[in-house]
């Protein structure tokens, strides 16, 4: 079995049925969260003994099964701020936390981030929740990571990146929005259709949208290095950068 196949079939297991509908509305989504537990694994590979690591946007849990099945050596804490979303990572998730490897905090990201020690974590890991930021927020939520992240710790962050060519930036998410309507249509859920629409209206706004060379950018202003963008797929990549 491939990897991408057994990590198909870890999720069919779990978190099985929104995997699933997740994964035909927007494959990459399902793919990068994959992704950044690969990153996370090669940086465990990298450093041997148990690496601490803070999740931001627990979702229904997808990107922190996929940080924890990775690699054995990491702990986690998963942030957010919105209990509904929270509350699924928490029961799909019973085991890890039992096993003592999973830890929750409901605070919204910034305040969590702010509540931990200067040079306390290795990894600060996320997938499609930076997006949701207003610009503002998102810049102080990127100072705190630079300052509770180890020297040698890294930030990476599977997300919607916007592509400096708008032309093609639109084109991709035209194709998105077409995909929305032949899947949701065939699925006959116009409520979820209106939902993904207006979502995505927020995710393109000026207030929020990141991207890449900008986004790139301001991980240099807080002090990153190595920012690097990898695995574009479509509209979507997977950013790492390390704090020297
Ligand atoms: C789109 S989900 C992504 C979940 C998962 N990583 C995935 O890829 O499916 C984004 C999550 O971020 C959470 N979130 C949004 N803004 C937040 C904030 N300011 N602080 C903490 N969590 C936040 C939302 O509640 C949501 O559960």
């Amino acid at each position: 079995m491939n990897t991408e196949n057994s990590f198909d079939a870890l999720f069919a297991g779990i978190i099985g049925q929104e995997y699933e509908i997740l994964k035909q509305i927007c494959p990459p989504a399902t793919e990068m969260s994959r992704l950044v537990g690969e990153e996370v694994a090669a940086f465990c590979h990298a450093h041997p003994g148990m690496q601490t690591l803070v999740e931001l946007g627990s979702g229904t849990g997808i990107t922190t099964l996929s940080i924890l099945s990775a690699h054995e050596g990491v702990k986690v804490l998963s942030i957010d701020n919105e209990p509904v979303m929270q509350e699924q990572a928490k029961n799909n998730l019973q085991d890890w936390v039992l096993a003592g490897r999973l830890d929750f905090s409901a605070n919204d990201a910034l305040s969590a981030l702010k509540a931990l020690p200067d040079d306390s974590v290795n990894i600060v890991a996320s997938a499609y929740t930076l997006h949701n930021f207003e610009k503002g927020y998102r810049q102080e939520v990127i100072a705190e990571i630079y300052r509770v992240l180890k020297p040698d710790g890294r930030f990476i962050n599977g997300d919607r990146y916007a592509l400096d060519d708008m032309v093609l930036h639109t084109r991709n998410t035209q194709q998105e929005v077409a995909g929305y309507f032949k899947v949701l249509t065939e699925m006959g859920r116009p409520d979820l259709l209106e939902q993904w629409i207006l979502h995505l209206f927020s995710d393109e706004s000026e207030a929020r949208i990141m991207r890449e060379s900008a986004s790139l950018a301001e991980l240099k202003d807080a002090g990153f290095q190595h920012v690097q963008l990898k695995s574009r797929l479509e509209v979507n990549a997977v950013m790492t950068a390390v704090k020297c």
